[in-house]
C-alpha cells in the first residue's frame, strides 16, 4: 500500500497567507497541518509516500525533506497547475504502479488517524473506498448519494441541490482500477479533472465503491475559520509544559505549553494555548485557543482564539480575536494624532477594525 498526498493547489481562500507560503504548511498548534497527515499515514504502516507539489514545491520539500523524520520515504511529483484531484492521480501513475493507495488531501485534518480504515480496506478490498461525514452545509462539499443499504450510488461536486448531507472526507482508498477511470473522464465546468467524476465512472461501470461514515472530527482547512477551529481542537489536547521562563507576576491557567527560550512576564495566559520557542509575552493577556509560533512578541496587548506565525509582534493593541497573522507581521497602535488607521496590507488581506 502506498500513499499519495496532495500538496499543490492554489489556496485562494487562504490569501494573503498563501501568496507567500503553502497552505498545507500553515501551523495548527505550532505544527504544519500537513505533518498531521504524514503522521497518520506513517502510523497506518505506509512507507512509500508520493507528494504532489505545485508552485510551493520548494517550501514543502524544505519542510518534509526525504520523510525520514516521519519514518516514511517521500517521492515528490510536480504538477504543472492545480488541474484537479483526478489529475494528480493521472500524473502519479509511475509512482503508484499497480499498488493500492490512500489519497490524502494535504490540507485536511482527521482526528483519530486512518489506521483502522486502511486495515479494513485491505481486508475487504473493494475497488474503491470513500469516507463520509455528515455536514451542515452540503453545497460546499463533494456529496455522496447512498441507497437504502448505504451503498454509494452517486457522487456530486458542490451540488446546488444536494441529494444528501454526507460529504466526502479528503481521504480516499483506491485500487489500480482508478487509473482507467481518471483516463476515461473529461474536465469539469471549472476545468478540473474531478475525483468525484472518476469515482462516479467506477460506480457506473458497476465497480464496487464502498463508503465508511466516520464519526470523528474532520475538517478541510481551506478557510481561516476552519483553521482556527482545528487549532482549537488540537490545543485541547496539548501537553502542558513550562520550558521557558515565567516570572512571579505572571499567572498561567489551564493547559499551556511554553517552549524553551520563551519569556513570560507580567502576563496572564489562559489555556489551552501554546507559546513558541523564544517568544516574548510581556504585560499581556493570551487567551484560550491561541497558538503563538516561535520568535513572536506580544506586549501590552490581549490576544485570544488566534494563530500567529513566526516572528510576528502585537504591541499595544487591546484585543485581537479570531485572527490568523502571517510571518514577520507587526501590529501596533497608530499615533494619537492624527487619529487614523495606518495600514500596509498585502494583496487579498482582510482587516476588521473595531470602531
Ligand atoms: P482544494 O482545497 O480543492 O484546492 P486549492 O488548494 O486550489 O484551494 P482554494 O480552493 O482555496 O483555491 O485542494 C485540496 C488539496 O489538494 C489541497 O491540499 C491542494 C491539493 N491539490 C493539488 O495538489 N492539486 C490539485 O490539482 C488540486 C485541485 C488540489
Amino acid at each position: 500500500m502506498k500513499a499519495l498526498i496532495l500538496s499543490g493547489g492554489a489556496g485562494t481562500r487562504l490569501r494573503p497567507i498563501t501568496h507567500t507560503s503553502a497552505k498545507q504548511l500553515v501551523p495548527v498548534a505550532n505544527k504544519p497541518i500537513l505533518f498531521y497527515g504524514l503522521e497518520a499515514i506513517a502510523e497506518a504502516g505506509i512507507v512509500d509516500v508520493g507528494i504532489i507539489v505545485g508552485d510551493t514545491a520548494k517550501e514543502i520539500q524544505e519542510a518534509v525533506k526525504d520523510g525520514s523524520q516521519f519514518g516514511i520515504k517521500v517521492t515528490y511529483i510536480p504538477q504543472e497547475a492545480p488541474l484537479g484531484l483526478a489529475h494528480a492521480v493521472l500524473i502519479a501513475r509511475d509512482f503508484l504502479g499497480d499498488d493500492d493507495f490512500v489519497m490524502y488531501l494535504g490540507d485536511n485534518f482527521i482526528v483519530g488517524g486512518i489506521s483502522e480504515l486502511v486495515d479494513a480496506f485491505q481486508e475487504e478490498r473493494p475497488d474503491a473506498g470513500i469516507l463520509l461525514t455528515k455536514v451542515p452545509d452540503p453545497r460546499a462539499f463533494g456529496i455522496a448519494e447512498l441507497d437504502v443499504d448505504g451503498r454509494v450510488v452517486g457522487l456530486e461536486e458542490k451540488p446546488e441541490v444536494p441529494k444528501s448531507e454526507m460529504a466526502l472526507v479528503g481521504v480516499y482508498l483506491l485500487t489500480p482500477v482508478i487509473h482507467t477511470a481518471v483516463r476515461a473522464i473529461e474536465p469539469s465546468d471549472r476545468g478540473e479533472l474531478e475525483i468525484t467524476d472518476a469515482l462516479q465512472w467506477l460506480i457506473d461501470q458497476r465497480y464496487d465503491v464502498r463508503s465508511t461514515t466516520i464519526s470523528g472530527y474532520w475538517k478541510d482547512t481551506g478557510k481561516v475559520s476552519d483553521l482556527l477551529e482545528v487549532n482549537h481542537t488540537v490545543l485541547e489536547h496539548v501537553e502542558p509544559l513550562v520550558a521557558g521562563v515565567v516570572d512571579d507576576a505572571s499567572v498561567i491557567i489551564g493547559r499551556v505549553r511554553i517552549e524553551a527560550g520563551a519569556q513570560v512576564s507580567g502576563s496572564r495566559i489562559v489555556g489551552p494555548a501554546i507559546i513558541g520557542a523564544d517568544t516574548v509575552v510581556k504585560d499581556a493577556y493570551v487567551g484560550p485557543f491561541t497558538a503563538l509560533a516561535d520568535g513572536c512578541r506580544i506586549e501590552d496587548s490581549e490576544i485570544e482564539y488566534s494563530i500567529v506565525l513566526k516572528g510576528s509582534s502585537v504591541t499595544g493593541v487591546r484585543r485581537v480575536e479570531a485572527s490568523l497573522i502571517g510571518r514577520d507581521v507587526e501590529v501596533t497602535p497608530a499615533p494619537r494624532n492624527p487619529a487614523a488607521h495606518r495600514l500596509v496590507l498585502g494583496d487579498h488581506s482582510k482587516v476588521q477594525i473595531s470602531r
